[in-house]
């Protein structure tokens, strides 16, 4: 038995649909969550800024004290992943992976869609993944900047979204692809609109359930799991407005969402220095 927590992180909120599936799926785990919503977004910045924040993180979760670090951004897992597994001394997840795996498996016509930031289409690594898994199966990639904004507007399930969404389906309709992978934490918030959009032939890949699923494998593999018979805890940090993160943080975790502590950016500079 280990009674750590697991540190999650993110960008933002987005995170937290993450950490909503690893709540249902280990509800005998304490969670640490930390959300640098002061940089957010990170979606389109320079890979390399992205790995610098992404350490800075790590490095502040670990001296936390947690047993794992799920890295729940994909445009953080794009451009930090390895870099993090070796520098860390504990185990790092995160989220593009699974969902690189659930599609592969899920497609039948081999052509897959990805919708996620500018940095996670750069970056690139679904295409490796995907390659790794199945050669012959072909990835067709959108950049869709205008998702994150209008999702942590007030109005997410607006006419706007529908209409971006849209949009950005076009080319994925286009090329035929019969299953699309949400490469965004920030996603599954409008999974409706994307469903309608698709319709019921096409699968869509989220990375919360699948990457929820790896968590709990991995504790149990390394044998770091808590004891199965309590409940578990959860904390939330921010480097952004507390208020902000409370009340919008609710919509996206969909549970309560108590105190929110402060984080400076000063003291992850800190911790990675
Ligand atoms: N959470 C980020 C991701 O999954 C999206 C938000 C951002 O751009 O920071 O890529």
């Amino acid at each position: 038995v280990n009674k750590r927590p697991v540190g999650v992180f993110d960008s933002g909120m987005g995170g937290l649909t993450v950490l909503h599936e690893c709540l249902v799926t280990m509800p005998h785990e304490d969670f640490l969550y930390l959300g640098d919503a002061a940089r957010l977004p990170y979606g389109p910045r320079p890979l390399p800024e992205i790995r610098r924040y992404a350490f800075e993180i790590g490095a502040y979760l670990e001296a936390e004290g947690v047993k794992l670090i799920l890295v729940a951004c994909n445009a953080a897992t794009s451009a930090a992943l390895p870099g993090l597994q070796e520098a860390l001394s504990v185990p790092v997840v995160g989220v593009i992976t699974p969902e690189a795996h659930a599609a592969v498996q899920a497609t039948r016509n081999r052509r897959i869609g990805l919708l996620a930031t500018k940095a996670t289409v750069e970056a690139n690594r679904y295409g490796e993944l995907v390659r790794t898994l199945d050669a012959g199966a072909r990835l067709t990639p959108v950049v869709c900047a205008k998702l994150v904004p209008l999702i942590e507007s007030d109005d997410p399930f607006g006419a706007a979204t529908t209409e971006a969404v849209r949009e950005y389906a076009e080319p994925v309709k286009h090329a035929g692809c019969d299953t699309v992978i949400l490469g965004c934490t920030h996603y599954p918030l409008i999974r409706p609109i994307f469903q309608r959009v698709f319709g019921r032939d096409v699968t869509l890949v989220f990375s919360a359930e699948e990457t929820a699923r790896e968590v709990a494998e991995t504790l149990a593999r390394k044998g770091i799991e808590n004891s199965p018979d309590r409940e578990g805890g959860y904390r939330f940090l921010t480097t952004g407005d507390r208020e902000t993160f409370r009340t919008l943080g609710q919509r996206f975790l969909q549970l309560p969402l108590g105190e929110v502590e402060q984080v400076t950016i000063a003291q992850l500079e800190a911790a990675a220095a």
